[in-house]
């Protein structure tokens, strides 16, 4: 217990747990963020991204500093939840929910990744999953939505896996070259139909009223 309400949400599911992005926990990713095994061929980040960075050491310092301005920025305007994915015990990546203007909109971004040894065993899927039932079922979003670059198979079919519509696209650049992205959004109508009773959460009243969210 951190007594710092949005570190103190947890989601569990069969196969893995989401659990705030506490330092002690971000310590333990810094291996795979240092060995380059957060990112990817090719490149899936918008510029700029701290996992560019070439240096190892500066890549953690930058990636630790945006996870800590994001963990003191929580105003009703914009807010992210932090998570590390935690597989038998083991921190293997991160989960992210964003919310932004959430009380008038109540929609949300999620953003991951899973370390490069631990992919392609559903292990994204899955997390995805945790994170949607946050959304929908702790903070009571009306949709979810996501982007990758059209080449980014591991994003995109999770998105698409998990019940999301083709939302448009719109240009970025990765590392310097213009890439097209493909916008994903999951309603909350079938969300409801396709939402699994196998997943449970706690710590998201004390969350909820952290982050401003309306009764
Ligand atoms: C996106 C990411 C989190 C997905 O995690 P994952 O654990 O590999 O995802 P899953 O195993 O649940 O895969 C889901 C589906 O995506 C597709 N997929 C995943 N990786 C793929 C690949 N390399 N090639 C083809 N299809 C792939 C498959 O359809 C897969 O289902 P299948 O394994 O039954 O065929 C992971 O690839 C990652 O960390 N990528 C780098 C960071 C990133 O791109 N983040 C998103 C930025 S927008």
């Amino acid at each position: 217990m951190s007594h710092y309400p949005p570190l103190d949400v947890k989601i569990v599911t069969p196969r893995l747990e989401l659990r705030g992005a506490t330092d002690d926990l971000l310590q333990h990713l810094i291996p795979a963020v240092k060995a380059g095994k957060a990112t990817a061929d090719p490149p899936p980040w918008d510029d700029p991204h701290p996992f560019y960075e070439s240096d190892p050491d500066v890549r953690v310092h930058k990636w630790l500093r945006g996870i800590w301005r994001g963990r003191g920025t929580v105003t009703p305007d914009l807010w992210r939840l932090y998570f590390v994915v935690v597989v038998d015990d083991e921190p293997i990546g991160m989960q992210d929910l964003i919310g932004s203007d959430f009380n008038s909109f109540r929609a949300v971004e999620t953003s991951s990744w899973v370390s490069s040894d631990a992919r392609r065993r559903g292990i994204g899927t899955e997390m995805r999953s945790a994170i949607l039932h946050l959304a929908f079922d702790g903070f009571g979003a009306a949709e979810a939505t996501t982007e990758a670059a059209v080449n980014n198979t591991g994003s995109n079919g999770v998105s698409e896996r998990l019940g999301y519509k083709r939302n448009g696209t719109s240009w970025a650049t990765h590392q310097g070259d213009p890439v097209l992205g493909q916008r994903w959004l999951l309603d909350r109508q079938t969300w409801l139909t396709l939402r699994r009773a196998d997943i449970t959460l706690s710590g998201v009243e004390a969350c909820r009223s952290a982050l401003g969210l309306p009764n």
